[in-house]
């Protein structure tokens, strides 16, 4: 087989499938899931009940997200054996290699494969988006030396993982925003995690690898794991009076600016702009974080230098400080997006397996040929 099209670095531009999951709009700053727009959501919907509006492809209605609520709520709980190999982890491991390697895990429990079962589909489903927030909360208290805390089946989704992260039940306020911290995060289009998800899926392998697949990918500081990086860089810049210079001084040294720039987005990315106002809504109850300053007066000077270049704030700039706020670990954001990300790379998995073909994309061979072998002794 040949090449059908010029090789494109990073595949910017080429399609890879077709979905009807989300869209984008890169220079209108639009976010849509399933046609809805996402500040539409965010005012109006709970995390689960997007997740079903992205999996199944239409909003519950009253009795169906009842239902669903349940189901997730009672598969909540992990397995022991699962917590004991939690417990082996190093405490000073990253909490996203403990929960890939926990969600793939459970495909070790789970090993049927019924890919054609939709009730299969559907456990699957609703195994993963109950036990991975359960995941990386247990990793919290374990890394601590704590017994992990059992999940509340009488708090919503969101009340609960900020239950078990802190032994607290949260305040509505804080249980609120982190749902809609979660919508905003759910799906995205073809990123890098969700194609990973996807090609994992087009192997027919079982949805515990799928999903473990994408959240090794989003760990990566391009990806995920930008939200950590922001936060060690406002730290690093330490004042609002030193934001020009730092900034000029990294544009010097060609370094990028975390929590900046998007392959799609040529304006401030409308997840950016939510985060920001959930933050100041924080702010307005639990009082301001001394990096907000710096973050806001980050933006501007990055929009007098970089604006031209459309690069703006993306998802990734604002969450971390709304993430703090709710006492929530630095290193554990990116595995909060994956809390959220999970129902977006199901999704994709479903939408995957509907109409699959194995991923198997082309090269353009740029070495050798017909080397001459030079055994070991003449090399
Ligand atoms: N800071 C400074 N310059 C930037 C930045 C940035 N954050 N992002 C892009 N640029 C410049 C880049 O230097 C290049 O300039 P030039 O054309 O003069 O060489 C131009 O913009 C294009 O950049 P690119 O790296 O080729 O763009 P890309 O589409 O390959 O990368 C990106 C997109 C998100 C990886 C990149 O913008 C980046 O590294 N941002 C910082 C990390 C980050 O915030 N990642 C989170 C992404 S959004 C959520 C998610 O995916 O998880």
């Amino acid at each position: 087989m040949t090449a059908v099209c010029e090789y494109r670095a990073g595949l910017e531009g080429i399609p890879v499938t077709q979905s009807s999951i989300s869209f984008v709009d890169g220079h209108r700053g639009i976010l849509e899931y399933r046609g809805i727009p996402i500040d539409k959501l965010a005012e109006s919907s709970t995390f689960l009940e997007v997740a079903y509006l992205l999996i199944w492809g239409e909003l519950p209605n009253k009795d169906e997200l009842e239902a669903f609520e349940h189901e997730v709520n009672h598969h909540r709980r992990l397995k022991y054996r699962i917590r004991d190999m939690m417990k082996c982890f190093p405490e000073s491991g990253h909490p996203m290699d403990a929960l890939q390697a926990s969600a793939a895990a459970l495909g070790l429990f789970y090993s049927r494969r019924a890919l054609a079962d939709p009730a299969y589909i559907r456990a699957a489903v609703v195994r993963l988006l109950a036990k991975i927030p359960t995941m990386v909360a247990a990793f919290q208290l374990i890394r601590k030396g704590n017994d992990p805390v059992q999940p509340r089946d009488d708090l919503g989704y969101s009340a609960n993982f900020l239950y078990m992260l802190s032994e607290k039940e949260p305040d509505p306020l804080s249980a609120m925003i982190f749902d809609v911290c979660l919508i905003l995060h759910a799906e995205h289009t073809i990123n890098a995690s969700t194609f990973s998800a996807m090609v994992t899926a087009s192997t027919l392998t079982d949805p515990y690898a799928v999903v473990a697949s994408a959240v090794g990918t989003l760990a990566g500081p391009l990806h995920g794991g930008a939200n950590e990086e922001v936060i060690d860089m406002l730290e690093e810049i330490g004042s609002v009076e030193n934001v020009e210079a730092w900034l000029d001084a990294r544009l010097a040294s060609k370094g990028k600016i975390m929590g900046f720039g998007h392959r799609v987005y040529k304006v401030k990315d409308p997840r950016a702009t939510t985060l920001q106002s959930l933050a100041e809504r924080l702010f307005e109850k639990y009082g301001e974080d001394e990096y907000y300053e710096i973050a806001v007066a980050l933006e501007k000077a990055v929009e007098e230098r970089l604006g031209h270049k459309g690069i703006y704030p993306n998802v990734d700039f604002y969450s971390g400080l709304v993430y703090r706020k709710l006492g929530i670990p630095t290193d554990l954001f990116t595995p909060v997006f994956a809390i959220s990300r999970t129902a977006g790379w199901l999704a994709h998995w479903k939408e995957q397996l509907a109409e699959n073909r194995i991923f198997r994309p082309t090269q353009i061979y740029t070495g050798t040929h017909e080397v001459d072998y030079v055994p070991i002794h003449g090399r």
